[in-house]
């Protein structure tokens, strides 16, 4: 399964790589980074990564300016394209079709090959232009999943909260992941 992982400049790049770190232990998963150069701006200045730490966690890297990537065509067979977080330049740009850089690109493809996007939009409060833009793509079959935290499963810190809406964000690609702690109806406690 080739996936595409892009991180672009919302704040939350953590999600983005927790992300790739779950995608790396499943063997039959192939990721295809593209970090935007917003992306590496917040990653930089939001954890302790570096930018090597993140490129290795991929299978395949591209440059944002590389419109030539076999990932811009929808000849390559990619099954389908996360980008964690997507900032609202990036789904207004998806949402109107400009393919002007890889990240944009990759994901005018994936929905005109009718292929698996996912969004996690960052951005509060949201105006009608974000929220149009969302029902727009959402209409289109893309699977809009702002990074909101859940408290039913009682997270403890904030890695508890950005570990749940990864998991939840691979759940979207129909891998069954044994660590996401899953509602199972009220219980007595
Ligand atoms: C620290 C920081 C945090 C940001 N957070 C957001 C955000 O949460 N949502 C958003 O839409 N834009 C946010 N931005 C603005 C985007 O980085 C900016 O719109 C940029 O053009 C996005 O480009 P890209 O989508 O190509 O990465 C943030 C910028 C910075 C520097």
């Amino acid at each position: 399964m080739n996936v595409i992982v892009s991180i672009t400049g919302a704040t939350g790049s953590i999600f983005g790589i927790r992300i790739l770190e779950i995608l790396k232990d499943i063997k039959e998963v192939k990721t295809h980074l593209i970090l935007s150069s917003w992306g590496k701006k917040t990653l930089e200045a939001e954890t302790n990564y570096t930018m090597e730490e993140v490129e290795q966690l991929a299978d395949f890297i591209y440059e944002t300016a590389d419109l030539g990537a076999r990932i811009s065509s929808g000849s390559f067979q990619v099954d389908a394209m996360i980008i964690a977080p997507c900032s609202m330049k990036t789904l207004a740009s998806i949402r109107i079709g400009l393919a002007d850089n890889l990240v944009s690109r990759a994901a005018d493809v994936i929905l005109k090959e009718r292929r698996k996007l996912i969004l996690l939009t960052r951005e509060t409060p949201l105006n009608t232009i974000h929220l149009e833009n969302m029902l727009a793509l959402s209409k289109m079959g893309t699977i809009i999943l702002p990074p909101m935290p859940a408290f039913y499963n009682n997270p403890q810190t904030i890695n508890d909260i950005v570990n749940h809406i990864a998991y939840r964000t691979v759940d979207q690609l129909g891998i069954i992941l044994p660590n996401l702690k899953r509602w199972d109806g009220l219980r007595e406690k």
